[in-house]
């Protein structure tokens, strides 16, 4: 294969692509890349617009990448996005379903780690409305779009929770991994088959990246160590390691999968 060949494989050029929760860690570098890799970019995020704005900045000055402020979980707030995001580019090809909650303004952080007998019935609705009920109601408002379009791309992101349980002997002690965190990610993936079942005869590709662990300021030395001891390669991920995989799933190097997922967890579920 030519190395023009090679380039239209992974081009995105044209397409338009909505990346939940774009403004965050993960979200920010899948923009990056599926804008570099020709894309128009929309961020649907929740923080406040002028936040929003001083990433898109970062991210790029193309004037390729917008973001605007709405929550998810709102029907209505997801649909105004959509429209506006057809609007300013025409489209919506592209669908990264990545955003999880990460507003607990009004909970103690103890009740995000809590024993899962006393979980917080609370947290539970909260997490789930944003990672699992937020992926359908933003999946709904594209999919009239993709459908008229006979094609299009969802990316849901999942975890290596999605397919084990967490080691909870790394969290510390009398601290758990959010018993929200396993649901939300394997409901990912069963979103994933059951999307892929129904827009495949719309030329409809739906597909989950399974993520491990990034690195990430916020992490206690301790716990990074021993995560990254839980791991074949002996390190998380840097937040750059999965550009890669989600510009192969969004374009049409990934031209036959669907239903399915990509693992890129550094070894940790192989072992
Ligand atoms: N960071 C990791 O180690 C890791 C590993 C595996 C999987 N993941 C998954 O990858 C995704 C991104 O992770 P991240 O580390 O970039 O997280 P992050 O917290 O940096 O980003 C999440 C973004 O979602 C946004 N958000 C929250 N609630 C929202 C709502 N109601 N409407 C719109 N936006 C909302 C937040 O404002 C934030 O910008 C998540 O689904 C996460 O579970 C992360």
């Amino acid at each position: 294969m030519n190395k023009e060949k090679i380039f239209k494989l992974f081009s995105l050029k044209g397409k338009v692509a909505v990346i939940t929760g774009g403004a965050g860690m993960l979200g920010r570098e899948y923009a990056r890349i599926l804008s570099d890799a020709g894309a128009m970019v929309a961020l649907f995020d929740v923080l406040p617009q002028k936040e929003i704005n001083k990433r898109v900045k970062e991210i790029s000055s193309s004037g390729r990448v917008m973001g605007m402020t709405m929550d998810i979980t709102k029907e209505k707030q997801v649909k105004e996005a959509v429209k506006k995001v057809i609007k300013k580019f025409g489209a919506i090809d592209i669908l990264i379903n990545n955003a999880a909650a990460t507003d607990f303004s009004g909970f103690k952080n103890s009740e995000r780690f809590a024993p899962y007998e006393d979980f917080s019935l609370d947290v539970w609705e909260k997490e789930i409305g944003v990672g699992l009920t937020g992926a359908l109601i933003c999946s709904q408002a594209v999919i009239p779009f993709m459908k008229k379009a006979k094609s299009g791309v969802i990316v849901n992101i999942s975890s290596t929770h999605g397919i084990i349980a967490p080691d909870n002997r790394i969290y510390g002690d009398g601290k758990f991994k959010a018993i929200t965190y396993p649901v939300i990610k394997s409901g990912i993936l069963g979103l994933t088959r059951a999307l892929a079942s129904y827009l495949a005869p719309y030329n409809i590709r739906v597909n989950s990246l399974v993520p491990g662990g990034v690195k990430a300021g916020y992490l206690d030395e301790q716990f990074e160590k021993d995560y990254s001891s839980r791991t074949m390669l002996g390190r998380m991920a840097d937040k750059e390691d999965y550009a890669g995989a989600i510009l192969f799933l969004c374009s049409d190097a990934s031209s036959y999968m669907t239903g399915s997922s990509l693992i890129i967890d550094g070894g940790w579920t192989a072992w």
